[in-house]
């Protein structure tokens, strides 16, 4: 029931920080330690490579989630749309562990990855918000994203706990491997859920930013560098689903091979600049369009914010940001939606699971 809000995707989007502490305590074992299945952790430390297989929002999780596993459980991920990778079959490790992520664990193009894997023999983990849905059965094992049921079909709060759920894995599997970590993630899941309180209610500053940039334009970019890029990617799709205006997300370095054509007197680009070691380059990107005539909205991480940004997120661990970051684009393009008219809840053309390939 979404009582008294105006739209599930709304209520949505507010359940995040509950939802980082249910997931937090779900994977927490008797000590307080993080905990995951011991056979996933031992199917992750045997793979010599990680295939994650997804589409659209959950294959922005797992953007994410490659950098989670690479930088903290030292294992290469490969990160592929289901819909491609039956046609386009990348040479196979020795010993591959196939993820996949579904929030709804009943996507077609999913499904029809993991039977053909299947037949080849591999393992399989389905990391997913539907217990005994198909994807969940037909794996080998299953990680439960304890998200609630999402509603309205642009997807929000799975998005986060894919990614958290993602985060424990990686960390999880770190520690089997005896692998250096430096930092506490139950503590970092703890501040990231703060932090997107602090989000939720900026509600009112997104709307605004919302009406300023997004009520009459034909069109938006998304930029960033690094993380902030595969949110970027995010940000564009939640805003192409719901409000219709052509959104496109880039990396920031590329925009100048192409892209930049694009770039009209008063053209939106939504800049995210979270990442230490990447401020400067996004910020001059920022300066590359801005001299095109483009729009910026810069928003920034406390820490690395100027004078010209036009909102700063709250500070989390550099490996999390995605969790924080993608909240002012949901919410931005939610608001874009309401003052288009658009139906929120219930787009035009889409469908909440996607059972066709
Ligand atoms: C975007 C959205 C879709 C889904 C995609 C995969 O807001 O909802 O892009 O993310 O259809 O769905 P699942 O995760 O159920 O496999």
């Amino acid at each position: 029931e979404k009582g008294t809000y105006p739209h599930y995707m709304l209520k949505e989007i507010d359940e995040q920080p509950a939802v980082m502490r249910k997931i937090i305590q779900a994977y927490q074992d008797e000590t307080g330690k993080l905990a995951i299945d011991y056979n996933v952790a031992e199917a992750m430390n045997e793979a010599d490579r990680v295939y994650i297989i997804a589409c659209g929002t959950s294959y922005h999780a797992g953007l994410v989630g490659k950098q989670l596993i690479e930088k903290m459980a030292k294992i290469p991920v490969e990160v592929h749309v289901a819909s491609e990778f039956v046609y386009n079959m990348p040479l196979l490790s020795e010993n591959p562990l196939f993820i996949f992520i579904s929030q709804s664990g009943e996507t077609a193009d999913s499904r029809a990855v993991l039977v053909a894997i299947k037949e080849l023999g591999y393992k399989a983990l389905t990391i997913t918000n539907a217990p005994g849905s198909t994807l969940s059965r037909e794996a080998d094992y299953t990680l439960l994203l304890h998200a609630g049921p999402e509603i309205a079909v642009a997807s929000t709060k799975a998005y986060t706990a894919q990614i958290a759920v993602l985060s424990i894995l990686a960390n999880v599997t770190a520690k089997y491997r005896e692998q250096e970590m430096d930092f506490n993630l139950v503590k970092e899941l703890g501040i990231v859920a703060t932090a997107m309180e602090a989000l939720c209610d900026s509600k009112d500053q997104m709307e605004d930013i919302a009406r300023d940039y997004l009520s009459v334009t034909r069109n938006a970019f998304f930029i960033g560098r690094s993380m902030d890029y595969f949110v970027g990617l995010e940000g564009a799709l939640k805003l192409k689903e719901i409000s219709y205006i052509q959104a496109e997300g880039f990396a920031g370095g590329e925009l100048k091979h192409g892209t930049i054509a694009l770039i009209e007197e008063g053209t939106p680009v939504i800049a995210l600049a979270s990442q230490a070691d990447v401020n400067l380059s996004i910020r001059g990107n920022v300066k590359e369009v801005a001299a095109r005539g483009a729009y910026p909205c810069i928003i920034s991480m406390k820490g690395l914010e100027t004078d010209e940004d036009r909102f700063v997120i709250p500070e989390v661990h550099e490996l999390l940001t995605p969790l924080v970051s993608v909240i002012p684009f949901q919410l931005i393009a939610y608001y874009a939606a309401l003052h288009r008219e658009c139906d929120v809840d219930k787009p035009r053309n889409l469908a909440k699971s996607v059972t066709v390939e």
